[in-house]
């Protein structure tokens, strides 16, 4: 069915275009002008990557991204960032890695603006305006549903520790870090505490 249309497509293109054959792809509408390159793109929609890693079965478009891939399962790490030596085994890893060196923020949020590094960052950060996560940390941007996972999460960046063990004086972030911590000594298993806990 498929092929019947791209014949009548060719037919009708090569026509147009004095005689220059043009595929054109169903799917998303983008011409190509070769047999081999339409066949690469049309897997893009099929999802059929036919080079296959032998380590961890992900696919890929053709041979050479394939042995690119293949330095990850040798741990190679042959991309090295001029600015502070951490290598990568993939040189898009280093690109990502050298925006903290560079303060580049590529991904903008069409919202309000804000720039991030990650398009992931940008992706958690876009549900603030969803309002799925409105409460913004105004130090890195992450989104909370609840302004108290807002206030635990900012002493991260506080370095507040504000259950302080009374036997030793170590700050603990979160009551239960603390009540986990007491249990050494207590020497309670932490079990026997959450029973003892949640007695009325
Ligand atoms: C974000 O980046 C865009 C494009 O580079 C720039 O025009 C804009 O001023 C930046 N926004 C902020 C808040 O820095």
């Amino acid at each position: 069915m498929r092929v019947s249309w791209l014949v009548v497509l060719i037919l009708f293109l090569s026509q147009l275009h004095d005689g220059k054959k043009t595929l054109q792809c169903l799917e998303c509408g983008q011409s190509f002008r070769t047999n081999s390159h339409f066949n690469r793109h049309q897997m893009i929609h099929t999802g059929e990557w036919p080079y296959k890693c032998g380590e961890c079965g992900k696919g890929f478009r053709d041979n050479s991204d394939l042995i690119r891939h293949l330095i990850v399962h040798t741990g190679e790490r042959p991309y090295e960032c001029g600015e502070c030596g951490k290598g990568f085994s993939v040189s898009s890893h280093l690109i990502v890695h050298q925006r903290i060196h560079t303060g580049e923020r590529p991904y903008e949020c069409g919202e309000c603006g804000k720039n991030f590094t990650l398009s992931s960052s940008l992706i958690r950060h876009q549900m603030i305006h969803t309002g799925e996560q409105p409460y913004e940390c105004g130090e890195c941007g992450k989104g909370f549903r609840k302004s108290s996972h807002l206030t635990r999460h900012q002493m991260i960046h506080t370095g507040e520790r504000p259950y302080v063990c009374g036997e030793c004086g170590k700050g603990f972030r979160d009551s239960t870090d603390l009540i986990m911590h007491q249990c050494i000594y207590t020497r309670e298993s932490l079990t026997s505490r959450i029973t003892v806990i949640s007695r009325p």
